[in-house]
This record gives C-alpha cells, structure tokens and sequence, in this order.
C-alpha cells in the first residue's frame, strides 16, 4: 500500500520524506490556507515546494464549481509542476471536467467520496484516483471502511485502474484496516504517522536493552 502525507505543512512533509516511506501528498484548500497562514507564503509557492520534495502526486484542489472553471483551474495548477494531481469534489461538473483532464493527460483525484456509485461513477469518467473520506463517515455513525472494501472489489471485478484512496483517516487501525482490505494508497495525517511508530514496549525495551548493557560497559 502507498503511504501519502495528508497536509500542506512543508516541515512536516520535509520530515517524512526524509525516512524514504513516502509516496505522495494530498492537500485541499483547509490544509493549504493553514500553511499559507503558517508561513506566509503563496498558495502557489507552497504547492511547487511540496511537488520538489516527492515523486509522487501532489494533490491540489480546485475551487470553481463549474465544469469549466475547474478544468482551466486544473490546467494552472498542472502548469506548478509535472507530479501534480487534481483533487476534485464528485459531481456532475467535476465528472465533466475529469473526463475533459483526462483528455489532456492531467491527473485527478476524486474527493469528497461518500458512496461507493459517486466513486464508479468517477471512476468510469476517468479519474485517476478515488478519495472516500472514512473518518468523516465514522464521525455520523457509518462505518466508513465499508466503502474502501466494497471499492477495493469493485475495481477489482471489472480490472478498473482507478486507485483507492483511503483518507480522512484519524487513527493507526484506520491504516491497518486499509492494507488488510488492499486499499491502494493511505494518505495520513502528520500526527497519525508519528502514531504508527508507537509502541509503549519498544520504548521499555530499548531502556532495559540500554540499562543492561550500561552494566557491563567499560567505565
Ligand atoms: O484527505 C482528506 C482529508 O484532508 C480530510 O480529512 O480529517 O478533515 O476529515 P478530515
């Protein structure tokens, strides 16, 4: 499974771009005016940096409605840099323009995914990926890995290319879930990220492993 960052904070993608696990960016328009306001800089600028720090996509969301203000905003956007990709709410005019962008070559990725027909539907107009928002479902009282799973089969019946997203993730079984499930790409928050690592029994042991080996070391 990919691992994405899920953030448009420069350090904290610098930092886990720097361990060599990270295959790639989302951002929508929260996480990038919040890194806007962090550091002053452009909404543009901010975008270019994150896309030299990866291989992989970056995702930057439009925020036009309409069918052609979303492809020409998309259009812009690409003009940033080659890795990045599209993030595009599921709707009848973002269906338009995805398959408009795919025309051009110009990745995308469906967001704000809340069904698994929203995510058919984008998938058979094109898009590149598929984003269904898993904690935000949980948040109403869904289960929302329901839909990664019955996705991850549907794309699978039909050899549909599309690759499953899982965002909105909020905690580490919401990863653990999404590989068991075959989920293609994970995109995780900052804080989630550093969760995975946790383990309280790692912790004691690397001070038992130290405090045992201070007995025998040379003064
Ligand atoms: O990638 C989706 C994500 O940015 C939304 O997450 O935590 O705002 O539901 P959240």
């Amino acid at each position: 499974m990919k691992i994405f960052i899920d953030t448009a904070n420069l350090d904290e993608i610098k930092e886990i771009a720097s361990w060599g696990i990270l295959d790639g960016v989302t951002t929508n328009p929260t996480l990038l005016a919040r890194e806007v306001e962090r550091t002053g800089k452009r909404p543009n600028a901010v975008l270019r940096e994150i896309c030299g720090m990866v291989k992989g996509p970056v995702t930057a969301e439009v925020t036009s409605k309409d069918a052609e203000g979303i492809v020409n905003e998309g259009k812009k956007l690409r003009e940033l840099a080659e890795n990045i990709c599209i993030k595009i709410p599921v709707c009848k005019d973002g269906l338009l323009a995805i398959k408009k962008l795919r025309d051009e070559d110009i990745m995308t990725n469906t967001t704000l995914v809340f069904s698994a027909n929203q995510a058919l539907l984008a998938a058979k107009a094109g898009t590149n990926f598929v984003s269904p928002f898993i904690g935000r479902m949980d948040d109403v009282g869904n289960e929302g890995m329901e839909i990664v799973d019955q996705l991850v089969t549907i794309f699978d019946n039909y050899c549909i290319e599309t690759e499953v997203v899982v965002a909105s993730v909020r905690h580490p079984m919401h990863i653990v879930e999404a590989a068991l499930i075959g989920a293609d790409v994970c995109t995780i928050p900052y804080n989630v990220i550093l969760k995975m690592l946790d383990h309280p029994l790692t912790d004691v042991g690397i001070e038992r492993f130290l405090k045992d080996w201070g007995k025998i070391k040379p003064k």
